[in-house]
């Protein structure tokens, strides 16, 4: 949420930042702006709207300075308008800062800066940083402690870039619950808040940790704890091609993102399987194997897609290891007192690592002394930093809004930990070994499916209209009913419900009528039959049905308006196949109505705000 790209070197940081800009803009895409030293002057520019209005008017009053940060924003407190947007300026014009996060205090911290005389020109919560970090300023410290002790005085969570007229050798940066990344460069160095807007420039890389701040100078950056603790940072190198967060030939991120799938589910597996012991090897679970299939309970906490991933490895490690399984919303888990014992294990799941409600019930969960692992897509993110142990789903980079590829990796990476698990505790040989034979085959299914992407073209274009869906699946695909239902209604705004198959006759069935389409999950498993009967409950209402199906089932050719028929797989796979003709549904939808799909409306790729 919000993204943060800075400069400090001998080039032109201008197309640096903007380019940066452009990389974080799935962050946060509702104002943004940049501020640069030049010429003895501080001089900031910001626009509402996308990185691209910003660079038009970058252009129209041409300015260099090898001295810049910028700001792509996701508002929180005031609307997005230009006086919102970031940088925000001190009193005279001499210090500048951006922020990602929120600053809890900041109608107590405003009220005592204002009684000071202090006079605030935004809505923001971060303008009370600048004016506190002037007031230290003031006082006579240089940047870096003027910078430490105002934010002993804040709480909630920032990434902060600060630069000031006075001191235009460095930018001062911060952190604590919004990442913040440093790149090294040669007589150059960048600051961004994801390494995706660094990587165009260098590969090394130092994560700050919260609590650190750190002053980045061209050549070199020193870094402290805000207690005015030293601390040697380690170079770490980012292994992310630049190919890897480009657009390609593809239309949006959205859609390479989906057509990537047989490659990033294999991506998962890859190395991962051990054919003749029918199980799986995780680098990042060594050692804790055995402590996890001892677990009293296994615990998964996330949030949207990655909170329905969960729901699905709830079905398969309960099938599969016989232990019990609950899945929580992460925001939930950390607020309702939860009952978390010493033998049970904790499964964060996040793509991004950086949602604040999981990286909080991550800590919580810590404290109360549970085993707290971590399956994260962005390699150094704070939720992989932060647990114990942890499996990447290794999807690679996921740049379009709406999650796809990375709900199908962490259902490859919970078969995986299922696997590893039930081995250990009572899947024969046999069985484990079978499981691992359909996983190898599941990105040549994904591949079959792609190739249906007219046909759901097609039968998308019949609903761009429909004001609202329903989608229903029973045990293993209730979860991709809503992962369908919220992929659709994130993209194209048409409200859509996702409902356990069995569940409609307790409500839902009183919305059925011909103006209702409903998407039915329905491949040819053990609950077949039952989801047959719900299908006829919707036709008797002249409900409109879509049926996700197996193929060669003529069957429900004539009960369904359309069916969608995919390769058939073993239940506790299945999801990363039906999840996928969904995917496309609500993209081509999306397309259909001209809406911009890779950065829905009022959404952010990464939820760094609780
Ligand atoms: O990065 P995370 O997996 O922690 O993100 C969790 C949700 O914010 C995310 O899945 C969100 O629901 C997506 N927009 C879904 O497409």
């Amino acid at each position: 949420m919000c993204g943060i790209v800075g400069y400090i070197g001998e080039r032109n940081s201008i197309p640096i930042l903007i380019e940066g800009l452009k990389r974080l803009e799935y962050r946060g895409y509702d104002s943004a702006g940049v501020g640069v030293i030049i010429d003895n002057t501080c001089k900031v520019i910001k626009s509402k709207g996308k990185v691209s209005v910003l660079e038009d008017k970058i252009k129209k009053n041409y300015i260099s300075s090898p001295f810049g940060i910028a700001h792509t924003r996701w508002a929180t407190h005031g609307e997005p308008n230009e006086i919102n947007a970031h940088p925000h300026f001190n009193g005279d014009n001499t210090l500048f800062l951006i922020h990602n996060g929120i600053i809890e205090n900041f109608t107590v911290l405003k009220k005592e800066l204002q009684s000071k005389g202090y006079e605030f020109r935004s809505e923001t919560d971060s303008e009370v940083l600048v004016h506190l970090i002037d007031r230290f300023l003031k006082k006579g410290n240089n940047l870096l402690e003027a910078v430490r002790y105002a934010l002993n005085e804040v709480q909630g969570t920032y990434g902060i870039a600060v630069g000031y007229l006075n001191e235009p050798d460095k930018i001062v940066v911060a952190k604590k619950g919004s990442p913040l990344v440093i790149g090294i460069g040669d007589n150059e160095n960048f600051i961004a808040s994801d390494v995706n807007a660094l990587i165009a420039h260098t590969s090394q890389v130092v994560y700050l940790e919260d609590g650190e701040v750190a002053a980045v100078y061209k050549d070199r950056f020193e870094a402290k704890t805000i207690d005015d603790e030293l601390i040697q940072k380690e170079i770490e190198e980012v292994t992310i091609e630049l190919n890897e967060i480009s657009r390609g030939d593809y239309k949006h991120f959205m859609l390479k993102e989906i057509m990537e799938q047989p490659q990033s589910v294999k991506n998962s597996f890859r190395g991962r399987l051990l054919y003749e012991e029918g199980t799986s090897k995780l680098g990042g679970l060594v050692g804790y194997e055995q402590r996890i299939a001892e677990s009293d309970r296994i615990i998964i906490c996330a949030c949207g897609t990655s909170w329905h991933a969960g729901l699905v490895g709830e079905y398969m490690l309960e099938q599969f290891t016989g232990i019990p399984v609950e899945v929580e919303y992460a925001s939930e888990f950390r607020y309702r007192n939860p009952i978390v014992t010493k033998k049970d294990t904790i499964l964060f799941i996040s793509q991004s690592g950086e949602t604040a409600d999981t990286l909080a019930a991550m800590k919580e969960a810590k404290r109360r002394g549970a085993l707290v692992l971590g399956i994260c897509n962005a390699v150094g993110s704070s939720i992989a930093r932060e647990s114990k142990a942890g499996v990447y789903i290794h999807a690679g980079p996921e740049i379009g809004v709406a999650s796809t590829k990375a709900f199908t990796s962490q259902l490859v990476v919970l078969a995986l930990i299922t696997i590893l698990i039930a081995r250990r505790r009572n899947l024969s040989l046999i069985d484990g070994q079978s499981i691992i034979r359909e996983l190898d085959l599941i990105p040549e299914k994904i591949s079959q499916i792609l190739e249906l992407n007219d046909h759901i073209e097609a039968i998308a274009e019949k609903f761009v209209n429909a004001k609202n869906f329903l989608y229903l699946g029973r045990g293993y695909n209730f979860p991709v009913a809503l992962e369908g239902a919220l992929k659709l209604k994130e993209i194209s705004y048409i409200h859509a419900e996702g409902y356990p198959a069995a569940e409609m006759k307790h409500g839902p069935i009183a919305l059925i009528d011909e103006n209702m389409p409903t998407v039915f999950i329905a491949p040819k498993d053990s609950v077949y039959d039952k989801v047959l009967s719900n299908i006829e409950e919707v036709n008797a209402r002249n409900g409109k049905i879509i049926a996700i199906t197996t193929e060669s089932d003529s069957h429900l050719d004539e009960m369904a308006e359309f069916t969608i028929q995919i390769p058939n797989t073993i239940r506790m796979l299945m999801p990363i196949l039906t999840a996928v003709p969904l995917q496309l549904l609500a993209y081509h939808i999306a397309v259909k109505k001209g809406l911009n799909v890779d950065q829905p409306r009022n959404l952010a790729k990464s939820v760094t705000v609780e």
